[in-house]
């Protein structure tokens, strides 16, 4: 048996892969987990509700659950939920869309899958590639190129602040020298806010991103699996979602409620819309329908908008303020840095001193329990080795959206064991 270079590159020990692994492992005997690694979202019980409530009223409603159980979706979508989104859309941000120009996949995971491939891989006998214009980056892209090296990037910038938070920033010259310079980059992606820190590129950087991609023929995909207006867990001001026929929009329902059903939603020009669709009948047939039966009604109506404003954005604005409040008393004494907390479920932690790798760290952090993410992951599209930038391997990424006491306990074995393993004369 012999894999292809596809099936070999696809299933190999990736990120995403330990990222997953990790969630389900179990620990030493006696120790307590906690899960501060993961992309786990939180219960929000009034979503939940209005879930439950939509369910009820799709069983209670004549034979439509068994017609709904019963047959495929388009492999672009639900027909009826491509239009409500379109009208939405349109009508709250004036977007010039119709149903043509959206499209439904299994979670935005498989959409961004679909999009890398799309923009990056081999044409016209040339390597195509997908920019990332700011590193870190979300560890779930880091793998999805069909292709080796499809991804190439550039280290963000960073200002600290008295405060010792630090925010990353797009380096303007940097991306756009870059693209100058290269005529083989297919595509220009980010997320918005962004997975692993926080951060929420400003309006300015977007737009700056759009004419870029817009001079070189090229579109901008920004994921907005947390942004606006769902499941809207932005906290940041100036981040209005932005679209054009050159800007793809690839949004999530799992932030908001409901991660296990996998509805990701594509807003894009007709011509990648219907293209998604090609690919999705080829890879999946067509998507799940459940997703799109559950938020049709709540996305018409304005409800989910207004679950996540109410809702879920004041839910994790307060276990981000507890997180914050975990990371100072535990690490108060020691040099530490974190991102702004800008959007997203997670903190991005910088230890400076720390002396050992992230990916050693994580594995002393482990064996108390205490599960991470290290950051190394979240840096890639250099080739191999060391990415050139200062917070390659000393920062933590974690997941704030677990329990209170998952925080507090996690944070004050991060504390302690950073003491260890520190190089830093502790006040
Ligand atoms: C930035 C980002 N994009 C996409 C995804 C994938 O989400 P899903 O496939 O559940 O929609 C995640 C999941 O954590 C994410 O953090």
């Amino acid at each position: 048996m012999e894999f292809s270079d596809f099936g070999r590159k696809l299933s190999s020990h990736s990120g995403i892969l330990q990222l997953m692994d990790d969630i389900s492992r179990p620990l030493p005997p006696g120790v307590e987990p906690l899960a501060l690694g993961g992309g786990n979202p939180a219960r929000v019980s009034a979503v939940e509700k209005a879930y439950r409530r939509e369910i009820e009223s799709l069983l209670s409603d004549g034979d439509r659950f068994e017609d709904v159980i019963a047959h495929y979706d388009s492999p672009q979508g639900r027909v009826g939920f491509l239009k409500t989104v379109a009208d939405y859309f349109h009508a709250t941000y004036g977007w010039d869309i119709t149903e043509e120009n959206v499209a439904v996949t299994n979670g935005s995971q498989s959409a961004m899958f679909y999009l890398f491939n799309m923009f990056g891989g081999t044409a016209s006998g040339r390597l195509r590639k997908i920019l990332i214009p700011l590193m870190p980056e979300y560890i779930g892209y880091r793998d999805q190129g069909i292709e080796e090296d499809i991804f190439v990037s550039v280290p963000s910038k960073c200002t600290y602040f008295d405060d010792r938070t630090f925010k990353y920033s797009l380096d303007t010259d940097a991306v756009s020298k870059y693209l100058d310079e290269h005529d083989d980059v297919g595509a220009i992606a980010l997320s918005r806010p962004t997975n692993p820190s926080g951060n929420v590129v400003t309006d300015d950087e977007i737009h700056i991103l759009s004419e870029l991609a817009e001079k070189h023929s090229i579109p901008l995909i920004v994921d907005n699996a947390y942004g606006l207006p769902f499941p809207d867990i932005i906290f940041a001001e100036n981040a209005e979602p932005v679209w054009n026929e050159n800007i793809i929009i690839s949004m999530s329902l799992s932030k908001i409620g409901l991660p296990s059903i996998r509805t990701g939603i594509v807003i894009a020009s007709k011509e990648i819309a219907s293209a998604l669709s090609g690919m999705n009948a080829i890879a999946a047939l067509a998507s799940g329908s459940m997703g799109p039966v559950l938020a049709d009604n709540l996305i018409r109506t304005g409800e989910l908008v207004r679950l996540a404003r109410e809702e879920v954005r004041p839910f994790y604005k307060k276990k981000a303020e507890h997180m914050e409040e975990c990371i100072r008393r535990s690490l108060d004494g020691t040099d530490y840095y974190y991102h702004r907390i800008e959007g997203s479920i997670f903190v991005w932690l910088y230890l400076p001193s720390l002396e050992i790798p992230t990916l050693e760290f994580y594995s002393v952090l482990m064996k108390e329990g205490v599960i991470t993410v290290p950051g190394e992951y979240f840096f890639f599209g250099n080739g191999s080795g060391r990415y050139p930038h200062e917070h390659y391997d000393k920062c933590l990424r974690l997941n704030y959206s677990g329990s209170d006491h998952v925080t507090e306990k996690g944070l004050e074995i991060i504390g302690r064991k950073y003491r260890e393993y520190s190089h830093y004369v502790f006040a």
